[in-house]
């Protein structure tokens, strides 16, 4: 049995509680996966009450949810840094594993949570952190493990996406589609992190980390966004031939790492020139495989949500449903950080 704390019951963290209701028992019938929501945290009595009602467990205070005995495994969904960092690394010292969407977390302390996850035989899973629902954290992890990744270009950002395309489309105005984007609720809660590129720099240097097998700080990386294209960029694209997409960009440059973040005119004859809205698409150059292209829903309740408990069976599965310590996975190393081309 594996017994999961969640925090957070927002979008990500609501999609959660709906998935596991609808699929814990097939998880156990036909995968012999145990899982057992055991807390629902949130900040007040108000967001609890909902699954309080339902019999839930439930809980206002993080802190004792995470340090009592009751729990195999924190879910963190609330986002932001200061608290997220705390109550991950407290789960970690105290033998809990971690599942969280926390993309910016990871990219500014993923150098404090990793080594600590590796001493305590601890796993810290997070493929909803990057592209929603494209399962591209295990597949760098695992499916590609046959070769090496040379090149990466990704279209990791739905709202930016969603932007470019709907200016294009309609010929709007950058403003007029930012509004809508955040009325359907896929942008982040600061809207700076999604047009400034910021939230693509984040996914971006864990992508370039997971492919280097070395630390990107995603501080150090090239990033421009989108909140300067205007109306007439777009044009001047079609014209050449190509849209606008905001691209995160990592490439092996002998010992050193290319990583970036900035607008690019994309040919339309090019892939990734077809993904329009709110969908992410990752193109990968690798040794062995050649080249591939994942795509799918890149925000949203239900395929970040998905990702969540898809890291949930993984974990219950790879470490005896929570009660035998893992093996670390030795995704990339911290302390070895990666020389940038400038
Ligand atoms: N704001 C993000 C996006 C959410 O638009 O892609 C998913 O990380």
């Amino acid at each position: 049995m594996l017994r999961i704390g969640l925090i957070g019951t927002g979008t990500v963290g609501g999609g959660v509680i709906q998935i596991l209701e609808q699929k814990i028992a097939e998880y156990k019938e036909k995968l012999g996966v145990e899982l057992e929501l055991s807390c629902i945290c949130a900040k007040s009595e108000e967001e609890v009450a909902p699954y309080k009602a339902k019999g839930y467990k439930v809980s206002t205070n993080a802190d004792e949810m995470i340090a009592g005995d009751d729990i195999d495994v924190l879910v963190e969904l609330a986002g932001g840094y200061n608290m997220p960092r705390k109550w991950i690394l407290a789960a970690l010292e105290s033998g809990k594993h971690v599942v969280t969407a926390n993309k910016a977390l990871l990219a500014k302390y993923g150098h404090e949570i990793f080594p600590l996850a590796a001493k305590k035989g601890l796993h810290v899973l997070f493929e909803a952190a990057v592209g929603g629902g494209i399962p591209i954290i295990r597949s760098v992890q695992e499916g590609f493990v046959g070769s090496t990744v040379e090149s990466l270009s990704c279209i990791i950002n739905g709202t930016c996406n969603y932007i470019l395309s709907r200016m294009a489309e309609e010929g709007l105005d950058f403003d007029v589609v930012l509004k809508d984007a955040q009325k359907l609720g896929f942008a982040e809660a600061d809207p700076t992190f999604d047009i400034e590129g910021i939230d693509s720099a984040h996914k971006t240097a864990l992508l370039a980390s997971l492919c280097s097998g070395k630390r990107v700080d995603f501080e150090k990386i090239h990033v421009t966004g989108i909140s300067k294209i205007t109306a007439q960029d777009i044009a001047f694209a079609k014209e050449l031939g190509c849209c606008v997409k905001l691209l995160g960009i990592y490439h092996r440059d002998g010992d050193r790492v290319d990583a970036r973040v900035h607008p690019c005119f994309v040919p339309n004859t090019n892939l990734l020139s077809n993904v329009n809205g709110v969908i992410n698409a990752v193109y990968l150059k690798c040794d062995n495989l050649g080249e591939t292209v994942q795509t799918g829903a890149g925000a949203g309740r239900l395929p970040t949500a998905s990702a969540v408990v898809a890291d949930l069976v993984s974990l219950a599965r790879s470490t005896d449903q929570g009660s035998r310590k893992a093996l670390p996975m030795g995704w990339f190393n911290v302390e070895n950080s990666a020389t940038l081309v400038p």
